[in-house]
C-alpha cells in the first residue's frame, strides 16, 4: 500500500471517529451532571399531626377554609411518603436517579417552629428517608423550606416578622446538626416569589393574607435576610466539617418582549427584574442589593402614595454585602414563559408596579387544557441570561415539568421532557453554560397547592382513592430512567435547531 493511499485511509479513519465523538457529546450529559427528580414535604407526606409533629401554615388554612382547593381536598394523607418513604425509595432506584430533592417539614421537626422543643419523631423520620436514599446510592439534596411554615410562628407575623431570620437560622443550625454529616447539598428556601404571594393576594397560597406590596416587599426582604444567615452559618460552623454546597431555588420564567420596540423591551427588564432580579440581584450579581429599576420604582410609588418611607426596606452597606454572593451554585425552576409589554395601571401587584402586561404567544403549545405553555427555548434564553448577568455561575435546574390530568401514556410530558433537555444540551455544548444538574418535578403526582390533586406532575400515578396510595409507573418514567440511567438523549431525539 503506498504512503498516500495509508494517508488518506487513516485520514478517513480520523473523521470517521471525530463525527462519531462530536454526535456521541452532542446527547451525552457531561460526567458529573447529575439527574434527579423533585418533591416537597407538605404535597407528599401526609401524617400531617402524627408522631408530634406540629400544625403548619398549609394544615391551618386546609382545616380551617376547607373548600379552598379546587376539588376540597387537602394534604392531611396526599401521597403517605410519611408511612411510604422505602416505597418512594424504590422508586427512584428504579428510576436510577443520581440524586433525590425532598423538604423538610419545619414543624415536624419543631413544631413551634422554636428550638425549646425539637421532636426527636420527626428528626428520625428524615434520618431514616436519608440513609435509605444513601444505602440506595442515592444523594439527598434537601430543601429547609417549601412554604409550610409553623403556624406558631405565623401567628407572630411569620415571614413579616423580623425576627423569622433569628428563627430561621436556628432550624437551619438545627438541620446542619443532625443532617449535614451526610446531606451535601442543600436548598435553604424554594421559590421565594411565590411565599410572596401568600402574604400579598387573597386565594392563592397559605397564609391567605392580602397585604399587596406592603407584604411583597417585607416578605421578600426577610426572605433574602434569612436565606443569607442560613448560609453564613455554615461557612462559620459547619462547612469545613461538612463540606456540602447551598443555594436557594429561584422560580422564572422566560419573559421575552412582545414586540422589538425600546419600550417593550425595556417593559421586559422591568418584569425580570422584579421577579428574578429581585433575589437574584442582591444574592448573585456583582454589585449586591435590589435591582436599581425595583429601588427606584418603590421609593417613587410609596412615596406618591403618601407614605413617609419606602415600601421596599433599605439594605445597610454591610447588610449587601451580608447578602451577596451567598450562594454556592445558582438554582433555578423553569416551567414556561411569558410575553411581555409596557403596560399601564390596570394589573396588579408588582405587575402594576412594574407597568407591564403579560400575554400567552398563541403559538406556543399548551401542556394541558387549563394547562401553562411548553415553551422550551425559553429555558435556554433565561440561563443565557442568567449566565451572562450574574458572572457564569454554576447552574443547578431545582425543577422543571408539566402538569396533565395524571394519564399514564403521557407522550406530552414526554415531548416537554425531550424538548427541555435538549435545550439542556445545547446549554452545555454550545452556549458554554456550566450546568450541574436536572430535576423533573415531580416524582410522583401529589398535593398541587391551590389545584388539589386536579393537577399532576409525576413521573408516577398515585391512586388517590385507594388508602395504600399505590405508585403507578407512566410512559414518561421509562422514558426518563433511560436518560437517568445513561446520561444520554436519545440520538433520534437530539435536535440542533432552535425551537
Ligand atoms: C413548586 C412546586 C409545585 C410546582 C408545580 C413549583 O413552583 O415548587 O411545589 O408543585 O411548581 O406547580
Amino acid at each position: 500500500m503506498s504512503l498516500q493511499l495509508i494517508q488518506r485511509r487513516l485520514s478517513r479513519v480520523i473523521l470517521i471517529l471525530m463525527l462519531g465523538v462530536s454526535l456521541a457529546q452532542k446527547n451525552s450529559f457531561p460526567d458529573g451532571f447529575l439527574f434527579g427528580t423533585a418533591t416537597s414535604a407538605y404535597q407528599v407526606e401526609g401524617g400531617w399531626d402524627e408522631d408530634g409533629k406540629g400544625e403548619s401554615i398549609w394544615d391551618h388554612l386546609m382545616h380551617t377554609q376547607p373548600n379552598f382547593t379546587e376539588d376540597g381536598q387537602n394534604g392531611d394523607v396526599a401521597c403517605d411518603s410519611y408511612h411510604l418513604y422505602k416505597e418512594d425509595v424504590r422508586l427512584l432506584k428504579e428510576l436510577g436517579v443520581d440524586f433525590y430533592r425532598f423538604s423538610i417539614s419545619w414543624p415536624r421537626i419543631l413544631p413551634t417552629g422554636q428550638v425549646d422543643n425539637i421532636n426527636q419523631a420527626g428528626i428520625d423520620y428524615y434520618n431514616n428517608l436519608i440513609n435509605e436514599l444513601l444505602n440506595n446510592g442515592i444523594q439527598p439534596m434537601v430543601t429547609m423550606y417549601h412554604w409550610d411554615l409553623p403556624q406558631w410562628l405565623q401567628d407572630l407575623g411569620g415571614w413579616t416578622n423580623p425576627l423569622i431570620v433569628d428563627y430561621f437560622e436556628d432550624y437551619a443550625r438545627t438541620l446542619y446538626e443532625n443532617f449535614g454529616d451526610r446531606v451535601k447539598l442543600w436548598i435553604t428556601i424554594n421559590e421565594p416569589q411565590i411565599i410572596q404571594l401568600g402574604y400579598s393576594l387573597p386565594d392563592l397560597l397559605a397564609p391567605n393574607l392580602n397585604k399587596s406590596m406592603v407584604g411583597w416587599y417585607l416578605v421578600g426582604h426577610h426572605i433574602l435576610l434569612a436565606h443569607a444567615r442560613a448560609f453564613h452559618l455554615y461557612d462559620a460552623h459547619y462547612r469545613a466539617a461538612q463540606n456540602g454546597k447551598i443555594s436557594i431555588s429561584m422560580q422564572s420564567p422566560w419573559f421575552e418582549a412582545k414586540t422589538n420596540s425600546a419600550e417593550d423591551i425595556e417593559a421586559t427588564n422591568r418584569a425580570l427584574q422584579f421577579f428574578l432580579g429581585f433575589f437574584a440581584h442582591p444574592i448573585c450579581s456583582t454589585e449586591g442589593d435590589y435591582p436599581a429599576v425595583v429601588r427606584q420604582i418603590a421609593d417613587n410609588i410609596s412615596k406618591a402614595d403618601g407614605l413617609t418611607r419606602s415600601r421596599l426596606p433599605y439594605f445597610s452597606n454591610e447588610m449587601v454585602d451580608y447578602v451577596r454572593g451567598t450562594f454556592d451554585f445558582f438554582a433555578i425552576n423553569y416551567y414556561t414563559s411569558m410575553l411581555v409589554t409596557s403596560g399601564n395601571s390596570a394589573g396588579f401587584l408588582y405587575i402594576k408596579d412594574a407597568q407591564v402586561e403579560y400575554f400567552d404567544d398563541p403559538s406556543w403549545p399548551k401542556t394541558c387544557s387549563g394547562c401553562f405553555k411548553m415553551v422550551p427555548s425559553g429555558l435556554r434564553k433565561l440561563l443565557v441570561y442568567i449566565k451572562d448577568n450574574y458572572n457564569s455561575p454554576d447552574i443547578f435546574i431545582t425543577e422543571n415539568g408539566m402538569p396533565d390530568h395524571g394519564i399514564l401514556d403521557d407522550t406530552v410530558r414526554i415531548q416537554y421532557y425531550k424538548n427541555h433537555l435538549n435545550e439542556v444540551l445545547k446549554l452545555i455544548h454550545e452556549d458554554g453554560v456550566n450546568m450541574l444538574g436536572f430535576t423533573a418535578w415531580s416524582l410522583m403526582d401529589n398535593f398541587e397547592w391551590k389545584k388539589g390533586y386536579t393537577a399532576k406532575f409525576g413521573l408516577y400515578q398515585v391512586n388517590f382513592s385507594d388508602p395504600a396510595r399505590p405508585r403507578t409507573p407512566k410512559a414518561s418514567a421509562t422514558f426518563m430512567q433511560d436518560i437517568f440511567r445513561t446520561h444520554q438523549l436519545p440520538e433520534e431525539d437530539v435536535s440542533s435547531e432552535k425551537q
